[in-house]
């Protein structure tokens, strides 16, 4: 089996190639220096010299904010590329594994979302996620997306950095307590997308092809969300003073993104097809948080 691996910079590009490395597979791994996904061509010419057995795709706009204010350049990134890059797969019959989001649904149902329960995003970039998972429908057979939430990991930006250096310079914040999902640690993304590889790979015959839940578990809200990562940091002595942590519901916290207020994933096809658990993300947080501290 070979790899090539898109994005390896951003949080879970970052975790894959490690992993992969650690894992001695035969991989490549391109970053957004050495390979724009925008570049048609060049996508064209990487996949062609690389010569992969499986191309994962872990490249993403994903700033929710901003893509408010450039839709079109998340579009661009999201969807327009990845069609692009389905099209590559199909015509060289190389299976793509490509990951999505959540933020694809709008947050009104009731318990937990399956992946063919109906989708309707309310932001920009959920608009640009889910017409990429169509543009990989429509321009291929032989593709697994990953759909998953509230990412975190040691490499890049994430809620736990964020809420960290927080606790260093304030005494007290509020958080969200009224959005309700799965914290989901990029290792965890990675493994389970290298596992679905070997999976892909040991199964010529593989028919079960189309779109995954993964997520972390129990899910929470941002406030116990941040109580949690403030839990480890004063055991660990991260953080040595009081902080008062106040739960506020989302209304009170003005973005220019909407954001569903249910976020919560089924996993049980994960499950049963690859035998993928969900990501402990509180076993991340409680025994490695020195690592989210910059
Ligand atoms: N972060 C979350 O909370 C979250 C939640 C649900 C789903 N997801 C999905 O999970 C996947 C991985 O997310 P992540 O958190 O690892 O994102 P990330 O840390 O923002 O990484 C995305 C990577 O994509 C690269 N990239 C952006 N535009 C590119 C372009 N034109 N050409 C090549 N590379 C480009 C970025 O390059 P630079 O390094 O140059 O910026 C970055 O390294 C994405 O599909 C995302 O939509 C994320």
């Amino acid at each position: 089996m070979k790899l090539l691996i898109l994005g390896s910079n951003g949080q879970v590009g970052h975790c894959l190639a490690e992993q992969a490395e650690s894992k001695g597979f035969d991989f490549s791994a391109t970053n957004s220096s050495q390979l724009d996904i925008t570049d048609f061509q060049k996508v064209r010419q990487t996949v062609e010299s690389v010569n992969p057995t499986i191309v994962i795709n872990a490249t993403a706009y994903t700033n929710v904010e901003k893509a408010e204010d450039e839709p079109e350049k998340a579009f661009e990134v999201n969807s327009d590329s990845v069609g692009n890059l389905a099209r590559i797969c199909s015509q060289k019959n190389i299976p793509l594994i490509h990951i999505s989001t959540d933020y694809v649904f709008d947050g009104t149902r009731e318990g937990y979302y399956k992946e063919t329960d109906t989708v309707n995003p309310i932001n920009a970039y959920g608009r640009s996620k889910l017409a990429g998972e169509t543009a990989v429908a429509e321009n291929t057979d032989k593709y697994v997306i990953l759909r998953t939430s509230w990412v975190f990991g040691r490499h890049g930006k994430n809620f736990v950095k964020t809420m960290l250096n927080l606790f260093r310079s304030r005494d007290e914040l509020t958080v969200i307590n009224d959005q309700i999902g799965g914290p989901t640690f990029a290792g965890d993304i990675a493994s389970a997308i290298l596992k679905i590889a070997e999976v892909l790979d040991d199964t010529p015959d593989f028919s079960e092809w189309g779109i995954f839940n993964f997520s972390g578990k129990e899910d929470v809200s941002w406030y116990e969300f941040a109580k949690s990562i403030y839990e480890s940091s004063r055991k660990e002595q991260l953080i040595t003073k009081d902080v008062s942590i106040r739960p506020i519901p989302a209304s009170m916290f003005k973005t220019k993104a909407a954001r569903p207020l249910n976020s919560k994933l089924d996993l049980s096809r994960i499950k049963s097809v690859f035998n993928i658990s969900a990501s402990d993300w509180k076993s991340e947080i409680d025994n490695n948080i020195e690592y989210y501290l910059q």
